[in-house]
Formats: structure tokens, C-alpha cells, sequence
């Protein structure tokens, strides 16, 4: 399995650990439970609300000495309410401070979308800031600063379209590293890939699985079930494994990482050892036709048109 490289020479093994929806409770021993079995790759974010639990685990495992920090990847994400240039740095530092490091090996802006500081989840347009009140190009370059002072090692974006990804270039001096965007046969945002492949931008894939636990509300009607396609059901039978491992070990193997959740600690160790299976040409052609262009996570909760966000994707 090829990890993807960094043009300072830093390489990310593509397959890490998902804790969005990991519940406080349950998400310091998923973290445990996967540094353990071998993960060198964590993906958090502020907004997840659980990154002072996960800053336990990553204490509690690297005070044993046997795991060091700087052989694992960590990623976390600035939070809508803090793209303002003078929020950014004090936000990630609350981000080290919960999760108990000195550096992130990489940190994004979580969505191309701003909220009043003060508001963590809009309930109405008077919660969001334009874009002209705060100007991504600004958010990025107090990105690059975090990157200058080693408080990041990498920055990058999420959630961004080739359209939005096109303009922060066109305006600022910086290529974003990583843009972690939802991934799976069913959205294989072949355009994107390849645009950001020609740009050095490497893709990260969420809902690999399609967070199927997600709350209700965040739910279309008859969302498609991925374990259940019989496409995806026939490759898991050919190779006796299960459907999930075939969805991670797409994404892997397309040259993207990809950050399967799980706090079930079998679920955990058989998501890595998804690494170990060899699709043939014949599987990725019948995944490659499932496209669909699907979202699970379709962005429409910050759509507000008259604050300026009509589009999330821009399709
Ligand atoms: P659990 O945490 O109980 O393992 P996604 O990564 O797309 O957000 O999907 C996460 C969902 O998929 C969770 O409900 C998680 O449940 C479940 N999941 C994670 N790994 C597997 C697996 N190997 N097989 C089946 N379900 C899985």
C-alpha cells in the first residue's frame, strides 16, 4: 500500500482512523485500540467535540514510549467560527491544548463556510459571516503563518470544490497540501482528483463507509447502503473479505488516504488490514461504474443563500 508524499518529504499512510461521531465514552479507547493495532494516522477535528478525550488517549500511549508521536500522522480542522485571521491561531492551540501535542501534522479549514465567533451551529442566517466579511484568502493566510511558526507541519482545506480550490490559488502564494472531501464509489469525484492531482493537492476521503451513523436529521430518504450493492458484495465474496474492506482498499489504492470510523476495536484492526487486499483490474472497473455522484453529506446545512453560501460544491 503506497503512502502519499509530501514535497518535504513527509509521507501519510493512506488508511487512519476516522473520529467523527466517536462518541466521548467510547472514542479514547477506539484511539488506544488503533495506535495498538497499529495505526499510524488519526484524523480529529475541533468541532467533533471530543478532541480533549482523544488528547487522553495520545498522552496515555505515548507516555508508554513504546508508540512515539512523531511516527503518528495527526490531522485536526479549524472550526467555521474561527476564520477570522485573529481567531485562527487561538483556535488551534485550544486544538493542541486538548489533544495534548506540540504540533499537528496537519491542519484544515473544516469548510468553506464562516460563522460569527461565537457560534458553534448556526440557527439562522444572522449566525454566518460573508465571505467578503471574512475572506477565506485571509483564513489561509493565517493557515500559512501556523505553518512558519512549525505549529503545523502541513495545512490544507476541506469540503472545497475545484471551483473554490481554483480561486484560493488564484489569490494567495500557498497550494493547499490536502483536501479532505467525501469519497466512495458512489462519489468518486473523478474531476476533482485529477485537478488536484496536476496541482499536488492530495485527496483525503471522509464517509468511506457512508457513515451510515449519522443523526437522523443528517439523513436523506432511501440513502443507498454501500455493504449492500451487489457489486460490492460480489468483490467482497471473490476475495472472502468483507464488504468495508473493499470500500477502504479502493480508496487506498486509488492513491487517496481515507479515514474509515469505527470505535469497535475489530472493526478498527479490520479496517487497516483492508491494506492487504489486491483488487484486480476487473474489480476497479466494476467499482469504477458504480458512480453516482451521491453525497451522503450534501452541504445543504450551509446553504444561506443571502449570506452568500448558495453552492457548497458548486454543481
Ligand atoms: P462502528 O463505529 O460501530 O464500527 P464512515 O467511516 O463512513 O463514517 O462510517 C462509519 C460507520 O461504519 C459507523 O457506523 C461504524 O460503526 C461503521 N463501520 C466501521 N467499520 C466497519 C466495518 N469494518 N464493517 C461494518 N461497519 C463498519
Amino acid at each position: 500500500m503506497k503512502s502519499l508524499k509530501f514535497k518535504n518529504g513527509d509521507e501519510l499512510f493512506p488508511i487512519g482512523l476516522g473520529t467523527w461521531k466517536s462518541k466521548p465514552g467510547e472514542v479514547k479507547n477506539a484511539v488506544i485500540s488503533a495506535l495498538e493495532s497499529g495505526y499510524k494516522h488519526i484524523d480529529c477535528a475541533a468541532i467533533y467535540g471530543n478532541e480533549k478525550e482523544i488528547g487522553e488517549a495520545f498522552n496515555e500511549v505515548f507516555s508508554k514510549g513504546e508508540i512515539k508521536r512523531e511516527d503518528v500522522w495527526i490531522t485536526s480542522k479549524l472550526w467555521n467560527n474561527a476564520h477570522l485571521p485573529k481567531d485562527v491561531e487561538p483556535a488551534m492551540k485550544q486544538t493542541l491544548k486538548d489533544l495534548q501535542l506540540d504540533y499537528l501534522d496537519l491542519y484544515l479549514i473544516h469548510w468553506p463556510v464562516a460563522f460569527k465567533p461565537d457560534v458553534q451551529s448556526p440557527e439562522g442566517p444572522e449566525d454566518y459571516l460573508t465571505p467578503q466579511e471574512a475572506p477565506i484568502t485571509d483564513t489561509w493566510n493565517a493557515m500559512g503563518e501556523l505553518k512558519r511558526k512549525g505549529l503545523a507541519k502541513h495545512i490544507g482545506v476541506s469540503n472545497f470544490s475545484k471551483q473554490k480550490l481554483e480561486e484560493l490559488i488564484a489569490n494567495t502564494d500557498e497550494v493547499p497540501e490536502m483536501n479532505q472531501v467525501e469519497l466512495h464509489p458512489l462519489l468518486q469525484q473523478n474531476e476533482l482528483f485529477e485537478y488536484c492531482s496536476n496541482k499536488g493537492i492530495h485527496l483525503t476521503g471522509y464517509s468511506p463507509l457512508g457513515s451510515g451513523d449519522r443523526s437522523e436529521g443528517m439523513k436523506q430518504e432511501n440513502e443507498p447502503n454501500m455493504f449492500e450493492k451487489t457489486e460490492v458484495q460480489n468483490i467482497a465474496n471473490k476475495h472472502n473479505v468483507s464488504p468495508a474492506k473493499v470500500l477502504i482498499n479502493w480508496s487506498a489504492q486509488r492513491g487517496t488516504a481515507v479515514i474509515p470510523k469505527s470505535t469497535n476495536p475489530g472493526r478498527i484492526k479490520q479496517n487497516l488490514e483492508s491494506a492487504q487486499l489486491q483488487l484486480d483490474k476487473d474489480d476497479l472497473k466494476n467499482l469504477a461504474q458504480l458512480d453516482e455522484h451521491y453525497r451522503y453529506v450534501t452541504g445543504k446545512f450551509f446553504e444561506v443563500e443571502e449570506k452568500g453560501y448558495k453552492n457548497i460544491y458548486d454543481e
